[in-house]
């Protein structure tokens, strides 16, 4: 690769450019007025910490979604919900990104006008969304005008601060990822028929040999300020091992970087502001998507002071090396965390169309439910490493986990027989006392133990789901409601005698800490399964005002505190909580359901 520095004086639509020459001279009181501005953003977190901004990526509208994509959204999604019942102000964001030659090539071989395509597939993206719950406060699409002012804007400031230049690249281009490579990161291939080609080695697209004028980012000149972002922030990347990668290649080549394409080559875009020849690069278009939701270039600091990126492993660098050094160079605060998952496959493949292997999650969802599917992919998802999909381990896990493990507790508690005036019976403190001692106790050691583990359940979800381990969280709450489960086992409240007064304390007490049990699980497991929850909470007689995170102090009779819900009324019976999943349910046709009858 080869990068010619030319000088070049043209006026920009907003800003008078700097020379070339004059670029070392600011190079310095700019950083340092970099660096200040990002002391600022970290001071301002404590003013407005209860403010939390949160964004998937924004999918590419070349083809329709697949669970992949929906994972990155419930993972946010889960985020988000949290954030809410812990009493943040939170915006979600999410949306499409419509621009560049993939999504131009794609419209035209589908023989469609661009944002005709765009807006088919983006409609999609939207009701798979809206099917599966993604609560999202914002659906930004790139075509949209707010976002054309945003990338201008910030284009229009990165080449005032004299980082942006006008040059040539030559070099490979991957097309599939909009993404330009070394020769280092480019590797031989073989084609399907069987013609030598040159491939990405990360991502295995073909690449292409380019040559054009076009211009450049100083991304090189970003390096050190990046390594003294990292770290000082070592949970700026998480999970580690992807905080370490980005460590790596910042001890690589950092070339300057290719920030726009000739129009003949690309009119899918946004042209440069003032050069209507050039059209600005995908990714810089597609990462200022986070800052047009934030307001941005107007007021923006409430939200853009608190991001949070949720992304896949095969655009970190794009969000942990080009996205912050961008920022840097307009003098923007640098993302809180840049959280990063793994990705899926299926049968041990990765997912492609060739293969057929591509999993549909609209169509999952309405075979395994809603709040099934978002169970099993936060269940079963564990962000360092890939993991496998098959609808048999959907079936077994949901059969375990909700329909058996949760719903016969529930089912256990509620069950006429064993609670015949439907209430939320009383607690005897002489039959469970706090403390294990003889006496009139009933309680046995194993008793005392459910009663810390459920106690300490919300530190112990709160800590997983702030680190977005929500495997861990849900693998905890799945503990934890065995342990009831046990504890209802052990006692057989079916046996006791209710015309003996002291059974009949006994089975009361039983229930009593099995639905405050279960409350706990209830109010946990909101922003995973959020209609489950709902229905569970609803059942034991909680109302929506009580089941925030501030609401979740366990067994308060234990602590001799007042329970609002002692002697309260259950709600209705509204069926089961989770149906148990039939053996050829990957056989049978989708269910229809309300939401998902309608196609898009
Ligand atoms: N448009 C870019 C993102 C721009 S953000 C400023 C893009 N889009 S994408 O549609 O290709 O991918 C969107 C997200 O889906 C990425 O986080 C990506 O990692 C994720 N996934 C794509 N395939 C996936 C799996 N097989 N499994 C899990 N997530 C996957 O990249």
């Amino acid at each position: 690769m080869r990068i010619a520095f030319l000088t070049v004086t043209r006026s920009c639509k907003t800003v008078q450019r700097l020379h070339q020459s004059s670029f070392s001279s600011v190079l310095t009181p700019l950083k340092h007025q970099r660096i200040a501005l990002h002391r600022l953003s970290s001071s301002s977190v404590s003013q407005d910490e209860k403010s939390y901004y949160i964004t998937t990526p924004i999918f590419y509208v070349n083809a329709s979604p697949h669970i992949g994509h929906l994972y990155s959204a419930v993972i946010a999604d889960c985020l988000h919900r949290y954030k809410l019942l812990q009493g943040f102000k939170s915006k979600f964001a999410t949306g499409t990104d419509e621009h560049g030659l993939k999504i131009q090539q794609a419209a035209e071989a589908a023989g469609k006008d661009p944002l005709v395509f765009c807006t088919d597939v983006s409609e999609r993206f939207k009701h798979l969304f809206s099917c599966c719950n993604i609560s999202h406060t914002d659906f930004i699409r790139t075509t949209e005008q707010r976002h054309r002012e945003a990338v201008e804007h910030l284009w229009s400031v990165l080449w005032n601060n004299g980082f942006i230049y006008k040059g040539s690249y030559e070099g490979w281009y991957s097309t599939p990822d909009e993404s330009f490579l070394t020769a280092s990161q480019v590797g031989d291939a073989l084609d399907p028929s069987g013609k030598e080609i040159k491939v990405s080695l990360e991502s295995g697209h073909k690449v292409e040999w380019m040559k054009e004028e076009n211009y450049m980012f100083r991304l090189s000149a970003f390096r050190s300020e990046l390594l003294d972002w990292l770290s000082a922030n070592p949970l700026a990347v998480q999970p580690e091992r992807f905080y370490q990668d980005v460590l790596q290649w910042l001890q690589e080549d950092l070339p300057d970087l290719s920030v726009s394409r000739q129009k003949s080559r690309l009119q899918w875009g946004i042209p440069v502001p003032g050069d209507p020849e050039q059209t600005i690069y995908v990714w810089l278009d597609a990462l200022v998507n986070y800052l047009t939701v934030a307001g941005y270039p107007d007021e923006h600091s409430q939200w853009w002071n608190v991001a949070h990126h949720i992304i896949g492993k095969d655009i970190l660098k794009f969000h942990a090396i080009y996205w912050p050094a961008f920022l840097l160079g307009a003098g923007l605060p640098l993302p809180q965390t840049i959280h990063v998952h793994s990705h899926w496959t299926v049968g041990g493949k990765k997912m492609s169309k060739s293969l057929g292997n591509v999993v549909d999650p609209l169509e999952r969802s309405q075979m395994f439910t809603t709040d099934g599917m978002r169970y099993f992919l936060l269940r079963q998802g564990v962000p360092d490493s890939d993991c496998d999909y098959t609808d048999a381990k959907v079936m077994k896990l949901l059969n375990a986990e909700l329909a058996d493990s949760l719903g016969g507790l529930l089912n256990r508690c509620t069950a006429p027989a064993l609670n015949p005036a439907q209430i939320y019976p009383h607690f005897c403190s002489q039959s469970f006392p706090s403390e294990q001692s003889s006496g009139q106790s009933r309680a046995v050691a194993e008793d005392y133990h459910m009663l810390e583990a459920v106690k300490n359940l919300p530190a112990v979800v709160e800590q997983h789901y702030d680190t977005l381990h929500v495997y861990k969280a849900l693998e905890a709450i799945g503990a934890c409601v065995r342990q009831t489960n046990g504890f209802i086992q052990r006692h057989k409240p079916w046996k006791l005698d209710r015309s003996d007064c002291k059974d009949q304390r006994w089975l009361d007490t039983i229930i009593h800490v099995s639905l405050e049990c279960l409350r706990v699980y209830g109010t946990l497991l909101q922003p995973v399964v959020p209609e489950i929850s709902n229905k569970l909470l609803s059942r034991l007689g909680v109302r929506p005002g009580e089941r925030s995170w501030a609401a979740l102090m366990f067994l308060p009779k234990h602590q001799g505190v007042n329970c609002p819900f002692e002697g309260r009324a259950l709600g209705s019976n509204s069926g089961v909580l989770f149906s148990r999943l039939e053996k050829n349910v990957d056989k049978q046709k989708p269910k229809s359901s309300k939401k998902a009858a309608k196609e898009v």
